[in-house]
């Protein structure tokens, strides 16, 4: 690990932390929506917005030339090479109905390649963490991707888009992928998905339709800890994340592809 991101990954840690307390807090005096953004689906509340607007000040404060991108706001420019990437809950919608699975997740790119991530589980209290090379951690703990299993034993997770029309696509996917595997799990937060997997409680992640702030953190603690993440056009025309430990990436790929879930 260098010593930058070190130095990130500690900023990290510290701003992810206050942050889930803000969000842990705030829902405990009850939330509601605030606006809706790319469907009627696709919601925002104030604790999102707050619990940004916290995050962009401590990273801005303590490093005030680093650009910014986050879910619920303008993005930033820099100057310094680093680029923040937030998402102040991934899980909104479990977050707003009260379901236990949701996160603030912040990562450090260092010239486009990301170096460090968090993501903190709020309710829970537990935080992932991993800089590039150190490998990844939970709370502090290192951890590692589950043993090969044959397809069929697999647990899958993965997630819907809020689009109806490529919500129709994943569905169809999903029903072939079904009797393929062990089982397959929709939790609501493609960010705590990946870190499930990092951490042996999944098998594999596939969705199509995420954005960088939802995995950019995760993705990184993911392959900390022994998981291969790949991009791909998806059936439905956006981005799809395929992820699984290096062992059994490549079977896992070739269901995914059979399954109809990618382009082409
Ligand atoms: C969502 C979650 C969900 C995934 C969606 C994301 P949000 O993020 O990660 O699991 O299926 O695609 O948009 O809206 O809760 O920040
Ligand atoms: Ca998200
Ligand atoms: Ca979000």
């Amino acid at each position: 690990m260098t010593d930058l991101s070190a130095e990130l990954l500690a900023l990290a840690r510290a701003v992810a932390a206050e942050a889930a307390d803000l969000v842990r807090t705030r829902r405990a005096d009850g939330v509601s929506v605030a606006a809706t953004k790319s469907s009627a689906v696709d919601v925002v509340t104030d604790v999102d917005r707050a619990a940004e607007e916290l995050i962009r000040d401590r990273l801005l404060v303590a490093r005030p030339t680093d650009a910014v991108l986050g879910e619920e706001g303008d993005d930033v420019p820099g100057t310094s090479g680093v680029r923040w990437i937030v998402d102040p809950i991934d899980g909104t919608v479990n977050f707003l109905y009260g379901i236990p699975q949701y996160a603030v997740s912040i990562a450090a790119e260092v010239d486009g390649v990301v170096v460090a991530g968090v993501v903190f589980d709020v309710a829970s209290r537990t935080e992932y963490a991993a800089a590039r090379g150190a490998g990844a951690t939970r709370d502090g703990q290192p951890i590692g991707v589950r043993a090969p299993a044959p397809l069929a034993e697999r647990l899958v997770l993965t997630g819907f888009s809020y689009s109806a029309e490529r919500r129709a696509i994943q569905a169809a996917a999903v029903a072939r992928m079904l009797p393929q595997v062990r089982d397959l799990r929709r939790m609501g937060s493609c960010a705590l998905d990946l870190c499930h997997l990092a951490e042996g409680a999944a098998d594999a992640y596939v969705e199509e339709g995420t954005e960088l702030w939802d995995h950019a953190a995760a993705g990184l603690i993911a392959e900390e800890a022994g998981a291969q993440v790949a991009h791909a056009p998806g059936a439905g025309g956006r981005n799809c994340v395929i992820a699984a430990p290096r062992h059994g990436f490549e079977e896992f790929l070739g269901l995914v592809q059979t399954c109809g879930f990618l382009a082409g």
